[in-house]
């Protein structure tokens, strides 16, 4: 029975991986900061980066999904001997390099840093590590983003969008993150590598949205306005406490391609995700 280390085993992206190393006969430990009932295979360890109880001495792989900053500091300082390590960045590491914003640059200064420091550790301990980078993750109804946008919809009975958001995206499916961060465990070729994780459709901002408000009952009505009048209902939104995460970086960014190119790792590890359909569920309302 092969083991994993599992960090961020409760998020979207790392439930969706338990389900498929259990499926797959794995004895899992999977690090919670919670207290959480352990099943059969998976076993849960209450901990975080700082220190975490009955942590194993060995495993064969450990996957980190949660945030990379803090895991790869707990992995540079070695608790937990392994040959390998598959680790979620994100492709926010190009998305927001140029931002105007401070913080996302900080993000993605941060993003950068962890990620070297994974791979000169591996490089130092002689293991392989592979870092996936995922685009918009939905599935799980539990993302920040559709999810978001299918709430305040159904809550105000409409949604609004500036003219012209008609910028590329590539959602990914949560389970075909997970079905990638097992692919690459026995495939050399992902050694020292990191890989764009797109979905598998390319839609423009607008139409992920329309397919989002599709999936809300009752009917919800896009209505799309000028970006004059969009953003004066913003600052009006922003001043009543409303939509903050939503910064002017963000909203031009509806009108930018953020185009990833699946082909390495679809060469490399056989990568098919799904194309980008919604249900209720995927978007927190089932
Ligand atoms: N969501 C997206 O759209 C997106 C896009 C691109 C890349 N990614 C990357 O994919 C990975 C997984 O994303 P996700 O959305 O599934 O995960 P997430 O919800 O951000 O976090 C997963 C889990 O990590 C643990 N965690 C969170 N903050 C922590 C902290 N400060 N210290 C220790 N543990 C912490 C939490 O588990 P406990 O509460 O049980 O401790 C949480 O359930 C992340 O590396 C993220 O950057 C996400």
């Amino acid at each position: 029975m092969r083991t994993a280390l599992v960090f961020g085993a409760s998020g979207q992206i790392g439930d969706a991986l338990l389900r498929r190393l259990d499926a797959q006969d794995w004895q899992v430990f999977a690090v919670s900061r919670l207290a959480r009932p352990s099943a059969s295979n998976v076993r849960w360890l209450r901990g975080e980066f700082g220190g975490i109880e009955d942590v194993p001495a060995a495993v064969d792989v450990i996957f980190s999904t949660g945030p990379l900053d803090g895991f790869s500091q707990w992995y540079a300082r070695g608790p937990v001997a392994t040959a390998r390590v598959v680790a979620f960045g994100s492709t926010s590491l190009d998305t927001k390099q140029a931002s105007h914003d401070a913080h996302e640059r900080d993000i993605v200064a941060r993003l950068q840093s962890a990620e070297r420091l994974v791979f000169d550790t591996a490089a130092a301990n002689g293991a392989s590590a592979t870092v996936l980078r995922p685009t918009l993750v939905y599935g799980a109804g539990r993302d920040q983003t559709l999810v978001r946008i299918a709430a305040m919809a159904k809550r105000m009975g409409f949604f609004v969008l500036p003219r012209g958001a008609d910028g590329k995206r590539q959602p990914v499916h949560v389970d075909d993150l997970a079905a990638a961060a097992l692919a690459v465990v026995d495939v050399p070729a992902t050694h020292g590598q990191a890989y764009a994780l797109p979905g598998g459709e390319t839609l423009a901002y607008r139409e992920m949205v329309a397919r989002t408000l599709a999936a809300v009952q009752p009917a919800v009505r896009l209505r799309e306005v000028s970006m004059p009048m969009f953003n004066l209902a913003l600052a009006f939104a922003r001043k009543a406490g409303m939509m903050r995460g939503l910064t002017d970086d963000a909203v031009s960014r509806m009108r930018e391609d953020l185009v990833f190119d699946a082909s390495p790792a679809q060469r490399d590890f056989g990568y098919a995700p799904r194309a980008f359909i919604v249900d209720a569920q995927a978007v927190g309302q089932g």
